[in-house]
């Protein structure tokens, strides 16, 4: 499927490529990185960092998922840019999870502000969860992660992945900055299916 012949991705990702990738400034948002990090993750979990946007943007024209048909989790969805620029470009759902209370609470203020300004065009809702206790949805999904914890939450992540595989529904995987890859690769139903500057991208069989 062409992404770029549809209305909301042409859009979005139009004023996002004439921003230079500034997604604050083109959602009114704050997604940037905070630099005080007041809550105690679980022990292999990662700071908050936001995901270049452009990157995202280039996986998602490699991967030519028909998005309205298709589910967003991010895991670790810090203060929401990915499930929002997901409910943005056409994604029939998205979701975020994040074990931070506050970052959570920030994800829901951006959202509520999305929504008013008539931004999201998709379903989008923000989960405070540890990711290690939350159900994998059973439509077909694209998992989001970039980089949010070790190989330990990921492989338990990607079981719960493959059970979900395993009732009939699709799956894929987009990592970016992806430093456990080994650990996506060792699992017999991951298999790739494209790679760019930052991102490798699996598909569960
Ligand atoms: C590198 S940031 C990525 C943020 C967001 N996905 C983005 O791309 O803009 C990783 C996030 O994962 C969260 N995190 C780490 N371990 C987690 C866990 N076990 N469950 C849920 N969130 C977690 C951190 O608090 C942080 O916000």
């Amino acid at each position: 499927m062409i992404l770029d012949t549809r209305d909301a991705w042409r859009e979005t990702a139009g004023r996002l490529d004439r921003s230079g990738g500034d997604f604050d400034s083109v959602f009114g948002t704050d997604t940037g990185a905070d630099e005080l990090h007041v809550e105690r993750l679980p022990p292999d979990g990662t700071r908050y960092q936001p995901t270049r946007v452009g990157a995202v943007l280039e996986a998602l024209r490699v991967l030519e998922l028909d998005l309205p048909r298709w589910t967003l989790l991010d895991l670790g969805s810090g203060k929401g840019r990915i499930p929002l620029l997901g409910a943005a470009i056409g994604f029939r759902r998205s979701i975020g999870v994040e074990v931070r209370h506050d970052l959570h609470e920030v994800a829901l203020h951006n959202l509520a502000s999305c929504r008013r300004r008539g931004l999201l065009s998709g379903q989008c809702s923000f989960i405070r969860a540890n990711v290690a206790d939350v159900a994998i949805p059973t439509d077909a999904t694209l998992l989001f992660a970039f980089n949010p914890f070790g190989a330990r939450t990921l492989a338990g992540v990607l079981g719960g992945l493959c059970d979900a595989r395993d009732a009939g529904h699709e799956s894929r995987l987009l990592y970016v900055n992806p430093i456990h890859a080994s650990t996506v690769d060792a699992m017999p139903a991951a298999a790739r299916i494209g790679e760019g500057e930052g991102w490798l991208a699996w598909r569960f069989r």
